[in-house]
């Protein structure tokens, strides 16, 4: 995944547990990068490799991790000059969940070599929804609760999400209920 990401956990990492525990997730990870370049494709083992280290090392399940890291991804991409196109996805959860999609084609522009989620609703009305996520990537499913949980808090929203469909599980995607509480 593109060094925007990595840069992103390192941040998380950082800013939570300190400079020392993010070199020591590094060293048990066997990843030997000084700094990840914003805008270059490191091969996606990279990731995985470190949230596996830190999910050791932190003593903590990789899917608390990766729910934490998709929360924390809805403020950074926010503080790294990406919040207008947050703004430009939509100005409601569920505006901006449909399109998610044209936001990934959007960041495209700027990265050629992204390859992309892809995301559909259904069953929408005023409260509740059906989220379809849609990836080439396996394990990812818990950045995606984070994910919705952190846009939740940009509109103010109390959600509570609920796995339904699981790749690991055999579904050909995963799916998430997303009931907006009053
Ligand atoms: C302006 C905000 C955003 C930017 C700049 C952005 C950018 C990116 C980038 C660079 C990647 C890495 C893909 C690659 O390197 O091939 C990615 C992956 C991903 N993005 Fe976004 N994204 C944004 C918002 C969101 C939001 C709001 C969601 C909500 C669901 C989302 C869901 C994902 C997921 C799940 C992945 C993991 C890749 C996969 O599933 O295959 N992104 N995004």
């Amino acid at each position: 995944m593109y060094g925007l990401v990595n840069r992103a956990l390192e941040e998380m990492m950082r800013k939570t547990h300190g400079d020392a525990t993010w070199e020591k997730i590094k060293e048990r990870a066997g990843v030997d990068i000084e700094v990840f370049v914003r805008m270059d494709a490191y091969p996606d083992d990279i990731t995985y490799k470190l949230v596996g280290a830190a999910s050791e090392l932190l003593n903590q399940p990789a899917e608390a991790l990766l729910k934490a890291f998709g929360e924390y991804w809805t403020l950074y991409t926010g503080s790294e000059g990406y919040g207008a196109l947050l703004d430009a996805a939509g100005s409601s959860l569920q505006e901006t969940l449909a399109n998610l999609d044209d936001l990934h084609v959007r960041v495209g522009l700027m990265y050629a070599e992204l390859k992309p989620p892809s995301f559909r609703c259904s069953e929408v009305t005023a409260d509740r929804l059906v989220l379809h996520y849609y990836s080439t990537r396996d394990g990812l499913a818990p950045m995606v609760v984070g994910l919705i949980e952190g846009l939740g808090k940009r509109f103010g929203q109390t959600l509570e999400i609920e796995r339904l469909a699981r790749r690991e599980s055999g579904d050909d995607h995963d799916s998430f209920s997303i009931r907006i509480l009053p």
